[in-house]
């Protein structure tokens, strides 16, 4: 069965152990925790201290996505700080920095992804594949929560739907972006194994019914 990721971007940080606790009891399978660093993305979110004191808060698998450049120099402080899985984009950082964070990230016990922004091909992940755990696809350009998905990206997806099961079948496709009770059919359709989820989830009321409205659509 497809596993829900709520985006705390769309949560209620002033009430962050409540709003997770209300998705969790709402039937979410993982937590997603957007990082962004104002150079990569046009835009400034959370970082090493929300995680930690996320972490005492919960014992959910913490999805962290560090929107950040050069994410080689901070995965060894975000699996520290309690990440469960660090996913990191392949445009971010130098192809030897790539290896040598996804080394590091295993070498501390922790799950590791890469992930590619939309005008990136899907191909570009192909060195990499055999040694992760998740690939997670944007289907929207990173920065920002509650805009549309990019109906574009479906034919990379199913690409690497392909690729992962010649070369990698133990491996999580994620997508992130725009999903909602509308386009989780097209993905899961597509066999994805991950939906991350921000507005569709945290910006409804009854975060239960969004949540099971994504899943069983
Ligand atoms: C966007 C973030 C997403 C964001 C998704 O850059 O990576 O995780 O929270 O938000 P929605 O689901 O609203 O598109
Ligand atoms: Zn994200």
């Amino acid at each position: 069965m497809v596993k829900i990721a709520p985006s705390i971007l769309s949560a209620d940080f002033a009430n962050l152990a409540a709003e997770v606790e209300d998705v969790r009891l709402g039937g979410a399978d993982w937590l997603h925790f957007d990082v962004m660093d104002g150079i990569f993305v046009p835009n400034i979110s959370i970082g090493i201290p929300v995680l930690k004191s996320l972490r005492k808060a919960t014992e959910m698998f913490l999805d962290v996505h560090l929107m950040i450049t050069k994410p080689h120099r901070y995965v060894e402080a975000f699996c520290e700080a309690g990440a469960d899985l660090v996913v990191f984009h392949l445009e971010a950082d130098e192809p030897q920095d790539l290896m040598e964070a996804i080394q590091k990230v295993k070498s501390l016990g922790k799950k590791v992804g890469l992930t590619i922004k939309p005008r990136t091909p899907a191909s570009t992940l192909l060195p990499y594949l055999k040694m992760l755990d998740l690939v997670l696809v944007m289907t929207v350009e990173p920065g920002f929560g509650g805009q549309s998905f990019m109906y574009e990206q479906l034919p990379k997806i199913a690409e690497l739907r392909g690729y992962l099961d010649q070369y990698n079948p133990e491996c999580l496709l994620e997508v992130d972006g725009g999903v909602d009770k509308k386009t989780a059919p097209l993905l899961k359709e597509a066999g994805v194994d991950v939906l991350v989820a921000g507005s569709a989830v945290f910006g409804e009321k009854d975060r239960r019914a969004a949540i099971e409205a994504i899943r069983n659509s």
